[in-house]
């Protein structure tokens, strides 16, 4: 399974980032079941196509460095990749900054129910690996709002359920409920946007 690959470096890692330091460096390929777009002749490369039209989410997600613990969680997720492959399904990708993430009391895998019902052993073994999945992606689902443009005060259910909206504050955006502002806006793309943010929303 390939969730078995990142979890455990994660879980025996001193930090994040010497995890993503194992892993290789590349662009969102998933196995390729057919492009949303044909390859242009004008693009001799695969970086930067020249029509900005035809790039989509999966395309950019990587490209930012200070977010790519997040893009790499979301890959462990087959449908929530093949979301920000497909041109017809529009979405706003909230993803914190790697430091926010790497400095949270507790792993988006780590769910403080788990440790008082199973104690230490809560992410051991095959059930405590499954268990340790669906947390990561109840944290991976509830940055990924389907809905862009997404407009202020707009009250939209993200792939976890819980709703979202934002609000402007002093020129930024405020994503809530938390107060969690958007340093910035990474990426706007045919299919959607990526918003940095500077914390991470609640995730359990
Ligand atoms: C998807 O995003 C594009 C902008 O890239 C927009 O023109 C289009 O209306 C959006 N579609 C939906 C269903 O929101």
């Amino acid at each position: 399974m390939r969730y078995t690959n990142l979890i455990y470096p994660l879980l025996a890692a001193t930090s994040a980032a010497s995890v993503l330091a194992q892993r290789p460096q590349q662009p969102l390929q998933q196995p390729n079941l057919g492009p949303a777009m044909p390859p242009t002749d004008s693009s001799p490369s695969t970086s930067a196509p020249a029509d900005s039209d035809t790039v989509i989410l999966s395309d950019v997600l990587g490209r930012d460095r200070s977010i790519n613990i997040f893009a790499g969680f979301t890959r462990d997720f087959a449908y929530i990749s093949q979301r920000f492959e497909d041109s017809a399904l529009n979405t706003t990708i909230l993803a914190p900054v790697n430091s926010a993430i790497m400095a949270l009391p507790r792993k988006p895998w780590e769910d403080p129910e788990d440790y008082d019902r199973l104690g230490d052993q809560a992410y051991e073994g095959e059930k405590g690996e499954e268990r340790a999945q669906r947390n990561m992606r109840r944290f991976v689902e509830a940055h990924v709002v389907p809905a862009s443009p997404w407009k202020e005060g707009e009250k939209v259910k993200t792939l976890a359920g819980g709703e979202v909206w934002w609000e402007s504050r002093d020129g930024a955006k405020i994503i809530q409920p938390g107060n969690i502002e958007v340093s910035s806006i990474a990426s706007k793309v045919y299919n959607g946007e990526v918003w940095i943010l500077k914390g991470v929303r609640n995730y359990a």
